[in-house]
């Protein structure tokens, strides 16, 4: 396959002088134009359900910055509203699902055909493929099931993870049934995904952090080898990307994967660690604290050279090592990206 897209070529193995560029959150509200499209929407779900606004949302970094990817404007916990739990997004409080799930609505889960409540997201992502030139890519993406789960166990973000881990000893019916379910869904959600125009998807597993290594091993490591081994059996040419947080030297097990082509490494991950364990095996992602592009200048400077440096004889991509925080100035986003670009 010849593209035009440097971040596309990255996975074919090509290395750049100054590597592809994107950045996990890159929609959202320290961006005084995400902020009005917000507004005019009314609530969020509603801006993720809009195709027209969506897609421009999803164009308004590119555009400004001229990053090589654009990520779909959705949410991860799309998937618990499409099974038939309720989501709304509460002021100055984050996500809230309601009723918290327990084994007996799993069964109703099971039946739920999601692909019909999330066509607008299919739509947004052919609208955006439209508006985006040859030379962008664009990243699908969905929650891995762990993460998603926990926000459907608590309710809504967890406020105490032993909680959730105690769960996972005293009701392993509930958390292998509704992780099988979410695994299921979600391949089907990413290949409608690719087929309505991404051109490549990303997991996000926020909260393998912290996690038993045993439990780490059922309810991220295999689930996110059966999704992406799915994927890549139904659409061997879109790269997978796999962003379990905080999972340490355990990040070896995951780009064993099969299906792994693409793993990004968070901000407590050492990357000289990761340069030499993992950069050889696959595309490596990000790294960057995105605290330090609300600092800004030197330290943020300086911390992204250290990683050009380190992963500028292999296959990289540059991003950071979670998403953006809405504190960070746009204005010092400008300046990383003209960083990365002059110091590649
Ligand atoms: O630009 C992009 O990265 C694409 C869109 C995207 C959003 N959320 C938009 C969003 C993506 C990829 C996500 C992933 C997501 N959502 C994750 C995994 C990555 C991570 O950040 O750990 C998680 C855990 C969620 C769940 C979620 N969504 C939470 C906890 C919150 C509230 C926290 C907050 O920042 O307010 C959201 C809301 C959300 N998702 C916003 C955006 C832009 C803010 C909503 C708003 O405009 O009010």
């Amino acid at each position: 396959m010849t593209t035009d897209s440097k971040f596309l070529r990255t996975f074919e193995g090509e290395v750049f002088a100054s590597p592809p560029i994107w950045f996990m959150r890159q929609a959202g509200r320290y961006l005084p134009e995400y902020r009005k499209l917000r507004a005019e929407a009314g609530s969020f779900l509603d801006l993720c359900f809009n195709p027209a606004l969506a897609s421009e949302v999803t164009l308004q970094p590119v555009r400004r910055f001229d990053l090589d990817a654009a990520i779909l404007f959705a949410d991860i916990l799309l998937i618990p509203h499409a099974l038939g739990q309720k989501l709304s997004f509460v002021e100055n409080e984050g996500p809230r699902l309601e009723p918290v799930v327990t084994l007996k609505d799993l069964d109703a889960f099971r039946e739920r055909d999601v692909l019909e409540t999330l066509s607008p997201v299919f739509e947004t992502v052919s609208k955006t493929r439209a508006g985006l030139g040859s030379d962008k890519a664009l990243i699908g993406f969905a929650g891995a099931p762990w993460t998603v789960a926990t926000y459907m166990l608590a309710g809504g973000p967890m406020k105490d993870p032993g909680v959730l881990r105690q769960k996972l000893y005293e009701e392993p019916a509930l958390i292998n049934g509704l992780i099988e379910i979410l695994a299921d869904k979600t391949i089907d959600y990413l290949l409608a995904q690719i087929d309505a125009g991404a051109d490549a998807v990303q997991l996000f597993d926020t909260w393998a952090s912290g996690l038993p290594w045993p439990v780490l091993d059922r309810v991220s490591i295999r689930p996110l080898d059966r999704i992406a081994k799915a994927v890549k059996k139904a659409r061997p040419h879109v790269p997978v990307i796999l962003f379990p947080k905080g999972v340490g030297e355990k990040a070896l097990d995951y780009t064993l994967l099969q299906g792994c082509d693409g793993f990004g490494i968070d901000y407590a991950m050492d990357p000289t660690w990761a340069r030499a364990n993992l950069g050889e095996r696959v595309v490596v992602q990000g790294g960057l604290d995105p605290l330090l592009t609300i600092t800004g200048g030197k330290p943020m400077e300086d911390a992204a050279s250290t990683y050009l440096k380190l992963f500028h004889d292999v296959p990289y991509v540059f991003n950071l090592g979670h998403g953006f925080t809405p504190q960070t100035p746009p204005e010092h986003v400008a300046a990383l990206v003209e960083f990365v670009r002059s110091n590649g």
